[in-house]
């Protein structure tokens, strides 16, 4: 069955069209309008404008990713749309323009949890990937630990209690000067680095649970580039970008590794735009090789955000019987 999957959460506009069946899960087109070149102008996503634009792209691109598919909207089963977490004014014109096109069409219509569609996007880069398996999501919104008991069905044992990850890896790499978002950027930067150059804290939460905070890791870092500059010292950014990464990297790698060890999980799925995250990759798969853990994370068109992954989601959803209304509302938190 064909389902059209639509996104438009933040700052990328998505339509894709996804085969799926008990023969297998294809992605049979997967368009993504970014508007980081609009944003990057302001160093950061800017809420009105980001509607605006997903205005401009959504009719455009749903049309594309049918015809990319080679079907028309009557061969269409189900229609998947993004309805929550993430920009409220975003992401209405997804949810409105999906009801309108279900509505008219007379196809069914599915809700899907945004980070669910993160996770979803590993069933598609692994055909083989069966729940129950232990999934991180990590993204500019989201830094998240699940118990994912069947692909409707997460349980979150972790998660940050203030900034996600991507969000402190943007905030530092606006202050040292690289373009927004800062992830991928810091990301190459870092190889350039010492690791062990500067001491920050770790964002993992002492104790007996599965909790981070980044807050007081991007507020360290914040304030050793204040009083680099206050000494009128040059700034190693490279060394800055590396003792970051590895801060962050040591911390999840040491929830994940207790997350694995108290779920007796033998598959763990990395999503979520920070998956990309090359270091992030080689720590969480080392640790995944040692444990005899299988490890699923998505190539990295799959990791940020683009609605082949939505589609997926809806596609259990479907299943289940979980069908949305014309009632059906966005909301910005899950
Ligand atoms: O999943 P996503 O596209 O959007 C949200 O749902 O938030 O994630 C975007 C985030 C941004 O914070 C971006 O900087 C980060 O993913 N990111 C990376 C890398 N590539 C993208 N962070 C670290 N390393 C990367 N290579
Ligand atoms: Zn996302």
């Amino acid at each position: 069955m064909y389902i059209l999957g639509l996104e438009s959460s933040c700052d990328e506009t998505s339509a894709a069209v996804v085969e799926m069946s008990e023969q297998g899960r294809f992605i049979r087109s997967n368009i993504v309008a970014s508007q980081i070149d609009v944003h990057r102008l302001y160093g950061g996503v800017v809420p009105e404008i980001a509607s605006r634009a997903h205005i401009e792209a959504i009719s455009k691109i749903t049309y594309e990713a049918l015809e990319e598919a080679g079907i028309t909207l009557s061969d269409v089963g189900a229609i998947g749309v993004t309805a929550f977490p993430g920009l409220i004014g975003a992401l209405l014109v997804g949810v409105n323009f999906a009801k309108s096109l279900a509505y008219a069409n007379n196809i069914p219509l599915v809700a899907v949890n945004h980070v669910h569609g993160h996770v979803s996007a590993a069933l598609l880069s692994d055909p083989t990937l069966e729940a129950p398996f232990l999934a991180l999501v990590v993204s500019g919104g989201h830094t998240s630990i699940y118990k994912v008991n069947s692909y409707t069905d997460y349980e979150e044992i972790g998660s940050t209690r203030d900034d996600a990850v991507g969000e402190s890896f943007d905030k530092v790499g606006r202050v040292i000067g690289l373009p927004y978002p800062g992830g991928a950027a810091l990301d190459k930067l870092a190889y350039e680095g010492d690791p062990k150059a500067i001491q920050l804290p770790s964002p993992a939460i002492v104790g007996d649970n599965l909790d981070f905070s980044f807050s007081g890791l991007k507020t360290a870092a914040l304030n050793y580039i204040n009083q680099a500059e206050q000494k009128k010292e040059e700034l190693n950014r490279a060394d800055l970008a590396a003792s970051y990464t590895r801060a962050v990297t040591r911390a999840i790698g040491k929830k994940i590794s207790a997350a694995l060890d108290e779920t007796g999980m033998k598959t763990l799925v990395m999503a979520g735009g920070v998956a990309a995250n090359s270091h992030l990759r080689s720590a969480i798969g080392e640790i995944c090789t040692s444990k005899k853990v299988k490890f699923v994370c998505p190539p990295l068109n799959l990791c940020g955000d683009n609605a082949a992954m939505i589609a997926a989601a809806a596609y259990y959803e479907f299943l289940r019987g979980n069908f949305a209304d014309t009632s059906l509302n966005a909301s910005a938190t899950e």
